[in-house]
């Protein structure tokens, strides 16, 4: 093929696909179906495969990362990008004000009232409406070249279309870069799982992908850019305002941020920043105050510039986000599943609009890498709706004598020694039911619906029950009618409540082996765990004398569960309590003998919504079949069910070449088995 025509073709292909993106990532309003998005992404692909020679620099395929660089360019800035002077209540807010006014005598100001994105500033270059060009703030004057690691943020047009505007011949627009806050979960929840460093808070984050010198690794992290401001455009734009720029911008194919006011007068401005405040922790993005443009740019031109900064605009910050406290104690906390927890109390703070006193240490190896001890001074950070975290001690102010924290060798709560295995992060109480904060969590576990299914045994009940003493362990529930008149002195259980209650007990003695399996509340042991146990081991009897080898052969249970199982089934404690629940008079029919099953060991993951079924019904048809429904996709998966709005667990699938089913081909799949 002559190069004209393959260029022209590429080039279709990319305006189309643009749209499509626009559409999707920017409008929030898909034009296309990922399926056809697909199809066309892959004839670009296709054909650029044929021809890397005449690869266009703006194809979306540029997105998911090009080569490694050794290192970034210097770039200057031929517009500085400058800084914004601060304001940090109405009185300065107000002067700013004044200034303004006195400068500009009998005019009008209408005030552009934007939020502060809390992200880096970059600057992208286009020619000719393509993308050549993005790079950081750096000091202002210079920045660095992050034109590959740009390219790959999703929302961000490589090629500008001019939905009724003419594209310029030259753009510079400036904006910021962020990592929407359910992006940066999503982030430091995978890290957690992968045992990898998590980040502080989403700047932090949005700033270390950016600055990957591999693009593929930044193209993996969600980031977005929000337009804020045109710092050069040549043939002149023509526009009036900074909000009609705005509005221009998004006419380009450009993303601005959620929320933007044009208002009349400075009250307006506080009345839109104690707005904002209330609204902060549900919006989509972290923002660390507003800023105030005055709207008209003639006006904007008239002010001018006061050093580094503009007159015509300033930022309306936030109160401060960290601030510096001291650390009066550290308490270890037990929680539900018997993991011991530090816990530092504080010397009251306020920051970012709430007072702090407690903050999490997460675990000793923490408390090592921070090395922070009792009365320490240390910065306590806080962005929007974020856990507020210790983010560094100042050993300055160390006390004299301050020693190191040490893990303690028992159980704050019941005095069982506590445990840290090799290898392992996180230490443990080794008290199983016996310590009453593990006890309440397991008590809560075993009459679950999916466990013994002792319906109307709730939370209050249990609190009641462990302050009269009554639940040493799980065994005791069925000991409760014997002691019915203590059950009518608890507040508002009449005697209805307590017959119905004891009824559900009753009712609950009959139920099915692998409902106890995980009525027990064994590590590592959920519900499909337990129904593989019970269909492989057909007996408690011998599941319980099951050696090493057999648990670890048996489905769905890794090396580490099979140890946990094995354990469990030779604590003395334990063996007590099944004993006595058995006594109790717990029953269930042996399960039936195990058929050949199709899905006998695969891992299925089903997403998105299906229309005939709930997820719920669709996991447990494909158990039925012997499948292990999983949670994530990973490179063991056999097949995913994907619904509508499938997700990322659908583009990680795709990634990794593994089986996709939609509804229908998943409803006939099922049918052959029915
Ligand atoms: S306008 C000359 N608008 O704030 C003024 N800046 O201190 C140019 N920022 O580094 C800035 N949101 O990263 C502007 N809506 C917004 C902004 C914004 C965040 C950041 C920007 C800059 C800093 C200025």
């Amino acid at each position: 093929m002559k190069q004209e025509h393959v260029v022209a073709q590429m080039r279709q292909l990319i305006q189309i696909l643009a749209k499509h993106n626009h559409a999707y990532y920017v409008m929030d309003n898909p034009s296309i179906s990922d399926a056809e998005y697909d199809q066309l992404f892959h004839q670009l692909k296709h054909l650029e495969e044929q021809y890397p020679e005449w690869v266009q620099s703006d194809s979306p395929t540029q997105k998911v990362g090009g080569e490694a660089l050794t290192k970034f360019t210097t770039v200057i800035h031929t517009v500085p990008m400058l800084s914004l002077g601060n304001v940090f209540n109405f009185q300065e807010l107000e002067a700013f004000d004044k200034r303004v006014q006195e400068r500009l005598p009998n005019q009008k100001v209408q005030y552009d009232v934007e939020l502060k994105l809390d992200g880096l500033a970059i600057s992208l270059l286009y020619e000719h409406g393509v993308l050549v060009r993005g790079v950081t703030r750096g000091d202002g004057e210079t920045g660095e070249d992050i034109t590959q690691n740009v390219k790959t943020i999703r929302n961000l047009p490589l090629h500008l279309f001019g939905a009724g505007v003419a594209v310029p011949e030259l753009l510079e627009v400036r904006g910021e870069v962020l990592m929407p806050k359910s992006g940066f979960e999503k982030l430091n929840r995978l890290a957690e799982e992968k045992g990898e460093k998590t980040f502080a808070n989403p700047r932090n984050a949005a700033a270390g992908s950016l600055r990957q010198l591999d693009p593929k690794i930044a193209a993996s992290r969600p980031l977005a850019f929000y337009a804020y401001g045109i710092a050069q455009c040549q043939p002149h734009h023509g526009l009036n305002s900074m909000s009609e720029s705005l509005h221009w911008l998004t006419r380009l194919g450009f993303e601005i941020a959620e929320r933007q006011w044009l208002v009349d007068s400075i009250e307006e401005v506080e009345q839109c920043y104690q707005d904002i405040m209330q609204e902060r922790a549900s919006l989509s993005v972290e923002i660390d105050g507003m800023v105030i443009k005055v709207d008209s740019l003639q006006q904007q031109k008239q002010l001018g510039f006061l050093s580094r900064e503009p007159r015509w605009a300033t930022a309306y910050k936030f109160p401060a986000q960290a601030a510096l406290t001291i650390v009066e104690n550290i308490e270890w906390q037990v929680g539900r599943t018997g993991i011991v927890t530090p816990v530092a109390r504080l010397k009251p703070v306020f920051v970012g609009g709430v007072t702090v006193s407690n903050v999490t240490l997460h675990n000793i190896g923490e408390i090592h890498r921070l090395d922070v001890r009792i009365g320490d001074t240390v910065s306590v950070y806080r962005t929007g709706d974020v856990i507020p975290k210790v983010e560094k001690v100042w050993p300055e102010f160390r006390p004299e004598h301050s020693a190191m924290v040490q893990l303690p060798a028992t159980c704050p709560v019941c005095d069982s020694p506590v445990v840290m295995p090799e290898g392992e992060a996180l230490a443990r109480c080794s008290g199983g039911l016996y310590c009453s904060a593990q006890r309440i969590e397991a008590i809560r576990h075993f009459v679950a619906r999916k466990a013994m299914d002792i319906e109307g045994l709730g939370d209050r009940w249990v609190e009641s029950l462990l302050h009269l003493n009554l639940l040493g362990n799980v065994a005791d529930i069925y000991q409760l009618h014997q002691h019915q008149a203590q059950l009518l002195t608890i507040e508002k259980m009449g005697e209805k409540s307590v017959q119905n209650l004891l009824n559900a007990i009753e009712q609950s003695k009959e139920t099915q082996l692998h409902r106890f399996i995980y009525a027990l509340g064994i590590r590592g042991v959920g519900e499909t765990t337990a129904k593989m146990l019970a269909n492989t081991f057909q007996s408690l009897d011998a599941l319980m004398a099951a050696d090493l080898e057999q648990l670890k052969k048996t489905p769905d249970v890794g090396d580490i569960t099979a140890e946990w199982i094995y354990d469990f089934f030779h604590a003395e404690h334990n063996l007590e309590v099944i004993q006595r629940l058995r006594e109790a008079g717990i029953h269930w029919e042996a399960p039936q003998a195990p058929t050949r099953q199709p899905l006998n060991g695969e891992s299925w993951v089903v997403t998105g919504t299906l229309a005939s079924m709930g997820r719920d019904e669709a996991t447990q048809r494909l158990q039925a079949l012997g499948a292990r429904v999983s949670g994530s996709v990973s490179s063991k998966t056999k097949c995913v069910v994907a619904g509508e709005k499938a997700g990322s667990k659908l583009d990680k699938a795709e990634k990794l070449g593994i089986t996709v089913m939609n509804e229908d081909q998943f409803l006939q799949f099922i049918a052959q088995y029915q």
